[in-house]
């Protein structure tokens, strides 16, 4: 994967089009959006061109079926809800570069045009065959028009193309005891006609390219594709009799035979085709029709599809397939598809109002600084990207006051404020740094390239950590460094710490940007770098020629000496309890007002409420990686003058011999601590305690009580514990 900013990269990233049938939740935003977004964002600092592609979908059953239930007519639900939807993104500050719908007339003739191409390449198949009919309603059932009991796991009310428990992908035909969604009535059955993409003929082709490019995608995704593969492809319909969608193609469904009344495009035969349609309108209206082939049919594009899992067979199998049997367009390069978040331990559900609506959030925390990216920040660092995640509103508090403020915000504070009140506002000069800040300025190059890494690799939620655990290395660095001493004692060495604590600062505005845009902003506007930095939005794709600082800058000094910062403000306000306790109720109050079942099980309790130690929080792979940790067996053991709660220990670690203080003298005799197998964290700094150096350090488990019990190292001495 590359990962410099070379221009020559075309990035066509999309994130799923959401139905036009209701507002976004942070099941939506964690699911597709976000990440999409970070991405996107971190892209374009890093100079690449991107084309960052979305829009509302507003054709299929799950509009037709507002409309009917609300006694609308159905455009009038997608213009309400598409101008919500695109008006809430802004809020939330997705950087689209377009933002489209599929009631466009571009859309009608892009998607029409598709179908036609398909069809006259032959890579369509005409079957008649029989249907589910809802007499009453004298209407077809296809897809969510028909509910019923899934054939795979028994879940009693599963989609006709889905089964929203195991998720298998359904026909109406195969669901146990049907009902019509309209009416509640027994389907009957009724012959239709309609159009099918053989996916059985097109699988060979998709393997080929499967094999090749899924290789290193997550494996959440490819075990998904992996198994409909297995199963075999079946042919689907990819026409539908139903009043509310694209129309088929005026011509082709006469020629090919078919009564063309009533027959539209099925919804996920069109949606995707959505993304090459607004990529159009965009290029249409930067002045340039032809561009969108740049992006869609050159073989240096970079296709990658941002979604949620109830997507993949869509966008890894049928929207490829078509692609291919089309010809001349890229496919995808990736399909990194997150899984599903849960709110509070339990499933989200919008039926039963247990859901966190996008707008609600953005207007209950309006008064407050940038408060997308308190969202933006707490979603980020839990991302369920490879396994479902929950959000709790605890969890978001703790985000909030225990990182965005406490560390970010309080790291920067104290910086500015300490350059304003001692330096007169003016970046001091570096003169002869010491280790500690040559170090310091050393992480500011592996911050970025580690952020960067993350990003490239879709590790969304590593990268705001890292982002992260910069600011936290600036605030130890400010706190190790003592400027407040040194003011008097050394004054070049504060100096220096002032110095080098705002190229922290400065650094960070960069690299917070895609997570944090309001607040890094802000922080560039204090630093007075503001202009001098490229955006992350469209507005930033100035191409080769733009000079301004971006991703690679953020990895060395960006502030000259003498430059004058502004004045300090706080970036982030703690969130009060009394917020979060409103914001439970108000969760709590739409489920109980729900008329649907109760939600399927209690909220899972805390750590904490169970009267455990509360989890520490989440620590990059690497960092746990960077911990040596060893068993051992413990030689010699003997008491520690004046410490009634240490006992030194001759730990025999294979290759060499270690001695280690440990804490165990109220639960373990010394004589009884001989011989034991325990494991060691081998590479922590030396110590020296009551006159003995301890060189390293013995694990052990503590229990509610706080109760000591050593974790035994079983094994021989010296071996790797991971
Ligand atoms: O699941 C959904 O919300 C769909 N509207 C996603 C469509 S993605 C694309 F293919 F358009
Ligand atoms: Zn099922």
């Amino acid at each position: 994967m590359p990962d410099s900013g070379d221009r020559e990269d075309r990035l066509l990233v999309t994130a799923a089009l959401p139905y036009a049938n209701g507002p976004i939740h942070i099941g939506h935003l964690a699911g597709a959006y976000l990440p999409a977004d970070l991405f996107c964002r971190y892209q374009r600092l890093k100079g690449r061109d991107v084309a960052f592609i979305c829009g509302s979908d507003e054709m299929g059953v799950p509009i037709f079926l507002r409309a009917l239930r609300e006694d609308r007519d159905a455009q009038d639900v997608v213009d309400e809800f598409h101008a919500q939807i695109e008006e809430h993104f802004a809020r939330f500050g997705m950087s689209f570069d377009h933002y489209g719908r599929t009631t466009s007339e571009t859309h009608r003739e892009t998607a029409q045009g598709f179908f036609r191409a398909l069809a006259e390449k032959d890579a369509l198949t005409l079957r008649t065959a029989e249907q589910l009919y809802d007499p009453e309603a004298e209407l077809f059932l296809a897809d969510r028009f028909v509910r019923g009991t899934c054939p795979v796991c028994g879940y009693d009310d599963a989609y006709g193309d889905q089964c929203e428990d195991c998720g298998s992908d359904l026909s109406p035909d195969e669901l146990i005891a049907p009902r019509s969604v309209l009416t509640d009535a027994e389907p009957v059955e009724k012959e239709a006609t309609h159009f099918y993409l053989p996916l059985d003929r097109l699988q060979a082709d998709l393997e080929a390219w499967l094999d090749d490019a899924a290789s290193d995608w997550k494996p959440n995704v490819r075990g998904q594709v992996q198994s409909w593969l297995g199963e075999g492809l079946r042919e689907r319909a990819i026409t539908r009799d139903l009043p509310w969608g694209v129309p088929v193609p005026p011509g082709v469904a006469e020629e090919a035979g078919m009564d063309p009344e009533g027959k539209v495009l099925y919804v996920w035969f069109d949606a995707p085709v959505g993304y090459i349609s607004a990529t159009k309108e965009w290029g249409a209206q930067q002045g340039d029709p032809e561009r969108w082939k740049d992006y869609w049919q050159r073989d240096d594009s970079r296709l990658i599809h941002f979604i949620g899992k109830d997507n993949i067979v869509f966008h890894c199998v049928m929207f490829p397939a078509m692609l291919q049997a089309r010809g001349g367009y890229v496919l995808p390069e990736n399909v990194p598809a997150n899984e599903f978040l849960t709110i509070e331990g339990r499933k989200l559900s919008t039926s039963r109002g247990w859901a966190v609506w996008l707008h609600e959030f953005l207007d209950d925390f309006a008064d407050r600084d940038h408060p997308a990216d308190l969202l933006r920040y707490a979603l980020a660092s839990t991302l369920p990207e490879t396994k479902d995640a929950d959000f709790s509103w605890e969890g978001f508090q703790n985000r909030v006051n225990g990182e965005l403020a406490d560390v970010l915000g309080n790291f920067v504070h104290r910086a500015l404020t300490f350059c304003q009140d001692y330096f007169d506002g003016l970046v001091p000069p570096l003169r002869a740094p010491s280790e500690e800040d040559r170090a310091a300025l050393d992480a500011l190059a592996e911050a970025t390239a580690e952020v960067g890494r993350a990003y490239e690799g879709y590790r969304m939620r590593a990268a705001a950590q890292e982002t992260m655990a910069l600011a936290r290395r600036g605030n130890k660095y400010f706190n190790d460094t003592a400027p407040w001493h040194t003011r008097e004692s050394d004054p070049q060495a504060c100096a220096n710490t002032v110095h080098v604590s705002l190229q922290f600062c400065a650094s960070l505005s960069v690299l917070a940007e895609p997570v944090l845009p309001g607040a890094a902003a802000k922080l560039r506007d204090m630093l007075r770098l503001d202009g001098r930095v490229r955006p992350s939005t469209p507005e930033g794709d100035a191409g080769d020629n733009d000079d301004r600082i971006g991703w690679d800058d953020a990895a060395a000094p960006i502030l000259d000496a003498g430059h004058a910062i502004g004045t300090p403000e706080i970036l982030f306000a703690k969130v009060e309890d009394q917020t979060i306790q409103q914001q439970m109720s108000k969760l709590g109050a739409s489920n109980a007002a729900s008329d649907a079942a109760p939600a399927e099980s209690p909220p899972a309790k805390t750590p904490a409420e169970a009267g455990y130690a509360p989890l520490k929080d989440e620590i990059a792979f690497d960092d746990f990686m960077d911990m040596d940790l060893r068993t051992g067996r413990v030689t010699e053991a003997a008491p520690v003058e004046g410490a009634d709660k240490l006992i030194r220990l001759q730990v025999d670690l294979g290759f060499e011999q270690r001695q280690v203080l440990a804490g165990v003298a109220e639960q373990y005799s010394p004589s009884e601590m001989e011989g034991r197998r325990v494991v060691l964290v081998a590479n922590l700094a030396p110590k020296e305690m009551f006159g003995h150096e301890s060189q390293g350090m013995v694990l052990m488990a503590e229990d509610r009580e706080g109760r000591l019990t050593l974790v035994s190292g079983e094994g021989e001495p010296g071996a790797v514990v991971r």
